[in-house]
């Protein structure tokens, strides 16, 4: 019987290494992983690289996927529909996995637009260990600041499929965060996040 009923390969046995979830427990600050949702332009990267700022000050090794960069080389050969999407955002949660079983605390920032696929990552991942902050901007805010000029081509056709426009966002329901940026300042954002994980992750 194969450990990985998912796989096409039913010869795949996974091998018990000494080093796993269980040694978390003697770190100071439990590993997570943070998973940022939210459209285009809602604050992902920058709330991202903030906190990961922060996180480091406090003495947690932290790790960022960023759906731009991860884009560009391991889901470089995926799209905007759907399907593509919900690749991404598997693959993303399988590497976040892995970081996480090396002990470090993993900020995502994805969009993730289906309940689905969210709800696929935490499985990945282990609801213990998933942290989903929605970072929420309504889509007239993003558009607004549209600082890559994105809506502007999607809203003249010239991109397809694109979050908020011709594409859905599903309203995360139970976030385990949720920040809305614009009553916050990044500054804020990370505050309520670093205190989130000082009630529910950390131990010191
Ligand atoms: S996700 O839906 O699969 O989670 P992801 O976060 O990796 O998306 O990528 C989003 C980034 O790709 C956006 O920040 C934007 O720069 C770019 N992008 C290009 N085309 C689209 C599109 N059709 N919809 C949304 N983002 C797009």
């Amino acid at each position: 019987m194969s450990y990985f009923p998912d796989s096409p390969s039913q010869n795949l046995h996974a091998f018990a290494f000494s080093h796993g979830r269980a040694e978390h427990s003697r770190m100071a600050h439990k590993p997570v992983v943070i998973w940022m949702t939210g459209i285009s332009a809602s604050g992902k990267s920058t709330i991202a690289d903030a906190l990961d700022v922060a996180l480091r000050k406090k003495g947690r090794m932290t790790a960022i996927i960023d759906g731009d960069s991860v884009r560009g080389g391991l889901c470089r050969d995926l799209g905007f529909t759907e399907g593509d999407r919900d690749e991404n955002i598997r693959r993303v949660a399988e590497v976040a996995r892995l970081m996480l079983e090396a002990g470090l605390t993993v900020i995502v920032a994805l969009i993730s637009p289906s309940s689905a696929s969210r709800h696929c990552a935490r499985s990945i991942i282990g609801n213990a260990f998933f942290v989903e902050v929605h970072v929420d901007a309504p889509l007239e805010t993003a558009e607004q600041r549209d600082p890559k000029g994105l809506y502007k081509k999607a809203r003249a056709g010239l991109i397809k499929h694109f979050t908020g426009i011709d594409a859905r966002y599903d309203l995360p329901v139970f976030p385990e965060v949720h920040l809305d940026t614009r009553a916050l300042s990044v500054e804020r954002s990370v505050e309520t996040l670093l205190d989130w994980l000082a009630h529910n992750h950390d131990r010191t």
